[in-house]
Parts: C-alpha cells; structure tokens; sequence
C-alpha cells in the first residue's frame, strides 16, 4: 500500500512540498487549492516530470476535497503569506478562515491522518487545527523549528566556511520574532558553538536567524520563503511515514513542559508513525527559560487574538 499525502494550498510553499516530497517517491499527492486550473496544472507538469527522475508517484490536482479521503498525512499551506512590512500575527484573521475550512473539509475524509501544518502564524493555526479536527494532540504539528534552525545553521556555515553537514543549530519557542536561538546547544562538528564565534558574530546571527523570514520577504516583495519551508516540511513527512523517531524542533501541544501549557509552541519533538511521540525537555539556563517565556507570551497573545475572532 503506497503512502497518500494531501497538501492543502498548492501555492509556492504547497507545490514546492509536493516537487520535494515526488523527487523522494515517498507517496502518492493529492494539491488541493482554491484557485480553478491551478492545482491541476502544477500536478500534472509536476507528473511529467516523474519519468525523468524515475519517480512512480501519483500526483493530483483538485478544488475538491473529496480526493483527499485516506490520507496518511495533511499538511496545510493554505492562506496568505506576508507582505513587506506585516508581521506573522497580522496574518492571522485572513488565515483563520482558511485554516479551519481546510481542517474541516480534510479531517472529516481522513480521520485517521496526521496533520502537519504551515500557514502562518504558524504556532496558532496549529492549535485551531488541533481544535477544529479535534484530534488527540499527538496528531498535530507544525514546521517552524526546522526552518528557524536550518537559517541559523547557514547563516553560521557561511560564516565559518565550514560544511552545513557539520552544523547543528537548535531554535526553540514561537515561529515569530521572540525565537529561541539556542546557542549553548548548538554546535559544529562537536565544538559548541559560543566557542567557536566571537559573541558580536555569534549575536549578529542570533538577530539575523529570528528575522530570516523577514529579510526574504522584503527581498521577495510579493511573497515569503518557500524552498526552506518546504523542504522542512518535507523531512518531517519522511519522518512520520518512515517511522523514523526523529528529534526536531516543531510546534507541538504543551501540557505543562516547560512550564507552559494549552499552547502550541516551538520545543523538540521526537516523530514517528503516530506523529509527536514525544516532547523532549532540555534542561534550560535562566536566561533561556525566561527567552522562552517571552516568546510563550507572544504566542499566547496571538492565541487569544484568535479565541476572541473566532468560536472554537
Ligand atoms: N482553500 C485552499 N487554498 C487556499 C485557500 C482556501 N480557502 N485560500 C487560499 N488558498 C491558497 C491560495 O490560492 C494559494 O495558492 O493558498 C495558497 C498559498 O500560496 P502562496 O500564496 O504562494 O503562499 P505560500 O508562500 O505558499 O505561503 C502559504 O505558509 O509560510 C506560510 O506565511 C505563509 O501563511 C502562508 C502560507
């Protein structure tokens, strides 16, 4: 039986997921999305490029969510992304909407799917995934630490002119400007990487990871970042379906780690088949829990920005 994924928002993040997610013939793909001809046009040059790479994935465009049903993963992209100048938060009632139609209209044709979700403001589209679905918490992830951690870890490769493969980066807490770039778990090769950055280089990159979004957005100008979203979505599907046990940073359900709780929020999950096996806690300094708690507060403001716009 071959894996199934849905994407729902077959735009530059959603068909970028779906290009990564083909090339490594880990399942079938169903690109749902608004807009009439677009996800059918994107699957179907998205197929013809299969014989290519020798790929034997089936690739669907639809506006229908009936094609959805069965799936094994949802991974929601749909919505708006930023414009120069908008934070993520100011996404939030336009995203809302589109959020929880797309939970709705996919949970009811795939109830045993695990979502993964993407749409910004990433930690809170989460959580009224996880309301909408009503889905145990496990079942529901978002990518943000992937990415976050994957900008610190190139920005510090370009620095030292040292491979990425070597560079492990962690950033915890909220996908937003409060960020968590943990710098004391972070490491090159084995050397900690305070030790290998002076602090004014390290701090530089620390800044430069947490508006990472921001800068290719106002680069962009009509949209935001797409290849490094969707390529973190990407591992964290292989994960799951692979059943790999994998530790990443992403947005999980918290229930009193880390002191917090009933919020979804950036810490190391550790991802197999049933989805966030479980939640890893590291043993934090002061000054990290209370960075940690800053970013709760951001989150948990949006969160009841949210609970005031809409019934959940
Ligand atoms: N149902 C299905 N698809 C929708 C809906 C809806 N109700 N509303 C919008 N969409 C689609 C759009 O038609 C578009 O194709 O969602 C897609 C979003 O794609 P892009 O505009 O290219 O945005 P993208 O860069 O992929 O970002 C999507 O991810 O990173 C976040 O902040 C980003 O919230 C944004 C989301």
């Amino acid at each position: 039986m071959k894996n199934k994924v849905s994407i729902i928002g077959a735009g530059m993040t959603g068909s970028t997921t779906a290009h990564w997610l083909a090339e490594r013939e880990l399942a079938d793909l169903v690109l749902v999305d608004i807009v009439e001809g677009m996800p059918q046009g994107k699957s179907l040059d998205l197929r013809q490029a299969m014989p290519v790479i020798g790929s034997d994935v089936a690739i669907t465009g639809t506006n229908d969510y009936e094609a959805t049903a069965g799936s094994d993963i949802v991974v929601i992209t749909a919505g708006l992304p930023r414009k120069p100048g908008m934070s993520r938060d100011d996404l939030l009632t336009a995203n809302a909407d589109i959020v929880r139609k797309a939970a709705e209209e996919t949970v009811k044709r795939s109830p045993d799917a695990i979502f993964v979700v993407l749409t910004n403001p990433l930690d809170v589209m989460t959580y009224l995934t996880m309301k909408v679905t009503k889905l145990p918490p496990e079942r529901v992830v978002g990518q943000a630490g992937i990415l976050d951690s994957a900008r610190m870890r190139a920005f510090v490769a370009m620095e030292l002119k040292v491979s990425v493969e070597n560079i492990q980066c962690y950033v915890l807490g909220g996908h937003g400007d409060e960020m968590v770039p943990l710098t004391r778990h972070s490491n090159v090769a084995g050397t900690p990487l305070r030790e290998c950055l002076a602090p004014d280089r390290l701090e530089a990159i620390v800044n430069r990871t947490r508006k990472g979004g921001g800068e290719i957005v106002s680069l962009l100008k009509t949209g935001s970042a797409y290849y490094a979203p969707a390529i973190a979505i990407t591992q964290m599907v292989k994960a799951i379906l692979m059943d790999k046990h994998l530790i990443v940073p992403a947005s999980a359900y918290l229930r009193g780690e880390y002191g917090l709780k009933d919020l979804f929020f950036g810490v190391p999950v550790q991802l197999g088949r049933s989805g966030v096996e479980k939640i890893i806690e590291y043993k934090l300094d002061e000054s990290e829990q209370s960075a940690l708690q800053k970013s709760a507060d951001a989150v948990r403001q949006t969160q009841d920005a949210l609970l005031h716009l809409v019934k959940i």
